[in-house]
């Protein structure tokens, strides 16, 4: 069981959009009706492995960020479970419950946000080791040296203020932060999507070197499927708050088997071919306040019949390893023009 780092389980959430002031008044004199709800995840199951690099890919507002944020215990699930090296976190109290939390960090896509303007770099990743009584007081400036170094920063750096860094730099700062507490699993939400492409396959580097010395496990969710290609050993697709597809990282690249999937990679700018951003998916994503029924990706799929519009597909394993949401891949899904006709 120990081998699942951690995992989500049937894992759904519901937002309710916030009114505004006339949309609240509307509602209170019965003049319109509650706001509706975003499932902005509906039953998503995930595993991540010890050790390994899982992607989480999908456009924006597929669900990536929600599901990071439920798996590290920071907002609760409206329904599922979800389990901390195989513990549901919400039966975990106490110092068992501090834990878990801990030993999870997420690093965020803008550290300037995250990093309070007016401490310096020192007091910003000796402040969780000490606060938690990780690190005695009188050890924690020698910590704070030795993290700076392994994000690869001077550790003279430690009396000067964020602003006084680069984006890239500042994104090594939460990193350090991050390890300061011993964590043994990251979840990198769009962690590199606002640097410089030079400065992202530098982060990326880090990631993967601090993998290998420290034993960590990470979740690397980004909209993008290319970055996603340079890092990680597994990869979940998710489309509108469902994962459509979870495979080895070279099967997702060389045989993708969920027309999503397909699309994605179709976007992927080679060197050989011209961009080709955003002709492949035909269509606007379609709102999560009303998904269309059935397969979501049914209005943009080329391949889409009548089941489609109707039935939803469940996620379903086709070889070990390889699991996907598609009629298609289901012998009853095929339409009649492409059963073989019976004989009589
Ligand atoms: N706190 C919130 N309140 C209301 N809706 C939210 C909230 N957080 C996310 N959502 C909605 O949930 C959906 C998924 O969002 P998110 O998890 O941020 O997607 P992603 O990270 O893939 O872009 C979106 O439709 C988003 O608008
Ligand atoms: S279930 Fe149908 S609409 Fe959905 S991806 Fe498969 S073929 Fe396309
Ligand atoms: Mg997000």
């Amino acid at each position: 069981m120990n081998d699942i780092v951690a995992s989500a389980e049937k894992v759904s959430k519901n937002f309710r959009t916030a009114p505004d002031f006339a949309e609240k008044l509307a509602i209170r004199l019965g003049a319109a009706s509650p706001p509706p709800t975003v499932r902005a995840l509906d039953g998503v199951s995930v595993q991540v492995r010890r050790g390994e690099v899982l992607g989480v890919v999908g456009e924006s507002g597929c669900g990536k960020s929600t599901l990071g944020r439920i798996m590290a215990g920071m907002l609760p699930a409206s329904d599922g479970t979800v389990r901390r090296n195989g513990e549901d976190i919400a039966t975990l109290r106490g110092a068992a419950a501090k834990r878990a939390r801990l030993a999870t960090q997420i690093i965020f896509q803008d550290p300037m946000s995250s990093l309070n303007p007016r401490k310096r770099v020192g007091e910003i990743i000796g402040e969780a080791p000490r606060v938690h009584g990780l690190t005695p007081r009188t050890e924690v400036p020698a910590l704070v040296a030795e993290l700076l170094k392994t994000v690869g920063l001077d550790p003279a750096m430690a009396d000067r203020f964020p602003h006084q860094f680069s984006g890239g730099q500042r994104q090594r700062i939460g990193i350090a932060r991050a390890l300061a507490v011993k964590p043994d699993f990251l979840i990198c939400d769009e962690s590199i999507a606002a640097l410089d492409v030079s400065i992202q396959a530098q982060v990326i580097n880090l990631f993967m070197d601090l993998r290998r010395d420290f034993g960590l496990t990470l979740m690397f969710i980004s909209h993008d499927l290319g970055v996603v290609r340079h890092i990680a050993d597994r990869v979940v697709i998710m489309y509108l708050g469902r994962v459509v597809e979870v495979a080895e990282a070279d099967t997702v690249f060389e045989a993708p088997r969920h027309p999503y999937t397909v699309a994605l990679l179709d976007e992927i700018p080679r060197i050989d071919r011209r961009a080709r951003r955003f002709s492949a998916i035909k269509g606007e994503i379609p709102s999560p306040l009303n998904p269309p029924p059935g397969c979501h990706f049914h209005p943009r799929c080329p391949h889409a019949f009548d089941r489609c519009r109707v039935e939803r597909p469940a996620l379903t394993t086709l070889a070990p390893g390889l699991d996907v949401a598609c009629h298609l891949n289901d012998g009853r899904g095929l339409s009649p023009e492409q059963q073989e006709p019976k004989g009589d």
